[in-house]
């Protein structure tokens, strides 16, 4: 069934712009260019905690570091992150700015091919191209590490090209989100619909993995199952202080501490927002609340 639809839209589309780069600035990242000041590669170091990259590309023979490896479980299929260490064969190393921009932002390979969404790229997009560069200052300052990663396990008829389709559906079904106006309000959405992309695991999707963003945060599934909603609704009873004592240690107002797949994203990621940021997410989460 998902075959057919995938085919039939692709078929159905298959005009050259569905496959054209976006414009990101030349290809060799003029335009564009990595900062390579300690300030940036700090800056950089703390959006990639925000943004849990280490959630998905903790080596798995070196867990210190992005050398990738661990298997994400889909729907659709086995994935396994590749290695984000600057080593120049089986990492990111010689990435431009442009490279950066692409990947993050468009789900773009460098030699213009799609990534899979089980790379939060959708949620990443919303970033701005400066967030984007201090990641890409932090990721490249850092070791290079050896180490070829598996290649993904999935059915014949995924092929990278199917993304295509599957982006431009992604877009004509969620229109826009409306902007927050409210400058914490909007900080808070920042952090959670991009850098932290709650939704990508709390937002239910269609039956092509396609998130629902009329229904955002009313509950997802992911392979270990049902995932909460935390949605207005489903937050109600939370107050802002709860919230925020969630973010930090993962406590829930019943007295007991989340697991699974959420354990991670407490600790390498809403544990170490600034107090600021973490009040600017509580306010986003809880904005319809006195
Ligand atoms: C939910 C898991 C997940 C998270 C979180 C995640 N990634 Fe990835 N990432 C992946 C997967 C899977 C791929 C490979 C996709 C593919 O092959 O199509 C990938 C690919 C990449 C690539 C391309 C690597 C290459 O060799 O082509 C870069 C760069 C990258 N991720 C950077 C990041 C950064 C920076 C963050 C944090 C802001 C991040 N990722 C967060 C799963 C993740
Ligand atoms: C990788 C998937 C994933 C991501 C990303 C994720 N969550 Fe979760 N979240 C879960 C899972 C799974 C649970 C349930 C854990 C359990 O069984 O204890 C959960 C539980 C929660 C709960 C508790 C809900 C309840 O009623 O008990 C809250 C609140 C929450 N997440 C907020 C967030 C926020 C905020 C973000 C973004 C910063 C986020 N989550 C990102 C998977 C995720």
């Amino acid at each position: 069934m998902k075959t057919i639809l995938v085919m039939a839209l692709i078929a159905a589309a298959g005009a050259w712009w569905l496959f054209a780069m976006p414009d990101v600035g030349a290809p060799d990242g003029s335009g564009h260019r990595v900062p390579e000041t300690p300030e940036a590669i700090e800056r950089g170091a703390y959006l990639v905690a925000a943004g849990g990259c280490i959630s998905c590309h903790s080596g798995v023979e070196d867990p210190g570091s992005l050398s990738g490896g661990l298997p994400l479980e889909s729907d659709f299929g086995t994935f396994y992150a590749p290695n984000i260490t600057p080593d120049p064969a089986t990492g990111i190393g010689g990435w431009t700015a442009g490279d950066f921009l692409l990947a993050l932002k468009h789900g773009r390979t460098p030699g213009g091919s799609f990534y899979f969404p089980a790379f939060p790229y959708p949620s990443y997009a919303g970033m701005t191209d400066e967030d984007a560069l201090y990641m890409a200052a932090y990721l490249l300052a850092q070791p290079p590490v050896v180490s070829e990663t598996p290649d993904h396990e999935l059915p014949g008829w995924l092929g990278r090209w199917t993304i295509a389709g599957w982006n431009l559906l992604a877009r004509l079904l969620n229109p826009e989100l409306p902007v927050e106006t409210d400058p914490v309000v909007a900080r808070g959405a920042y952090l959670a619909r991009h850098l932290g992309h709650c939704g990508e695991c709390h937002t239910p999707r269609n039956g092509l993995g396609i998130p629902d963003l009329s229904r955002e945060f009313g509950g997802g599934r992911i392979a270990d199952g049902k995932v909460e909603a935390i949605d207005a609704d489903a937050l109600n009873n939370w107050s802002q202080d709860a919230f925020a004592l969630f973010l930090t240690l993962g406590l829930k107002p019943d007295g007991e501490f989340v697991g699974g797949k959420m354990e991670p994203v407490i600790e390498h990621n809403t544990s170490r927002l600034t107090e600021d940021d973490r009040k600017a997410m509580v306010a986003f989460f809880l904005r319809g609340q006195d």
